[in-house]
């Protein structure tokens, strides 16, 4: 099998995430795949997904302008990969209203990932398609906006999250534990995918909970692997 060379291409991903990202997405790599990535930067996982999928269609978001030059299986949106209206217009211009594989390798935050997911994952992943969330350890860093070092998540960062009025409540000398702090956050977020994988079993014994279509969720160091069912 022919292997991704990072050598030929201008982006951060590294070794450690590529034999991830080959590993899930062989299956997929031969067929008509549509490719959505959040964050694109200076384009080389837009070029890395268009030689690894022959016959995929690659197509990439980006805040900021990027630059990559015309291609016939690569094209680019500027905007916001957390605006609604914005991502329709993708699906409208393309006449694409499901993808494959979507990668967030966007902003890194706990809140966009979570909203980009919810308005992609439910509606626009196909059966049986993957969802990728990247970089989700820039939680257990203490100077990312809403990162901490764990064991050290503080009020600012929950306040972030819109837990104020929860930490209110709390006595003032209470420290805030480790999985309280990481319960908010891209890790709070990372983590709180486990409940939808638990849903049969939540419902089953009386809890309530919306089945999002997450067949199983795989952690690895900075990636998180979601497959939709396929039926
Ligand atoms: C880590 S870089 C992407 C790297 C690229 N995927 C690669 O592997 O070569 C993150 C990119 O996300 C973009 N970004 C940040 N917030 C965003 C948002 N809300 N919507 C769309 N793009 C965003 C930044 O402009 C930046 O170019």
């Amino acid at each position: 099998m022919e292997r991704i060379n990072l050598d030929n291409y201008d982006t951060d991903k590294g070794h450690n995430y590529i034999k991830f990202y080959e590993a899930f997405f062989y299956p997929y790599r031969f067929s008509t795949v549509s490719v959505l990535e959040l964050g694109m930067h200076r384009g080389g996982s837009m070029r890395i997904w268009r030689d690894y999928f022959p016959h995929g269609k690659i197509f990439g978001v980006d805040i900021n302008p990027v630059d990559i030059p015309d291609d016939h299986r690569i094209f680019t949106y500027q905007g916001d990969a957390t605006n609604r209206a914005f991502l329709d217009s993708i699906y409208k211009d393309h006449n694409v209203a499901l993808f494959d594989l979507i990668i967030d390798d966007a902003s890194h935050m706990g809140h966009d990932a979570r909203k980009s997911f919810e308005m992609l994952f439910r509606d626009h992943l196909a059966p049986g398609g993957l969802y990728v969330v990247e970089d989700w350890g820039t939680g257990y860093m203490p100077d990312w906006p809403d990162g901490a070092r764990y064991g050290e998540y503080d009020v600012s960062h929950q306040q972030a999250e819109g837990l104020k009025s929860k930490l209110m409540r709390r006595k003032p000398d209470t420290p805030a534990s480790p999985s309280a702090g990481h319960g908010a956050g891209m890790v709070g977020f990372v983590k709180s995918l486990v409940d939808h994988v638990g849903g049969p079993d939540i419902r089953a014994w009386g809890g309530d909970i919306e089945d999002w279509g997450i067949e199983y969720v795989t952690y690895t160091p900075g990636l998180v692997f979601m497959k939709k069912r396929a039926g």
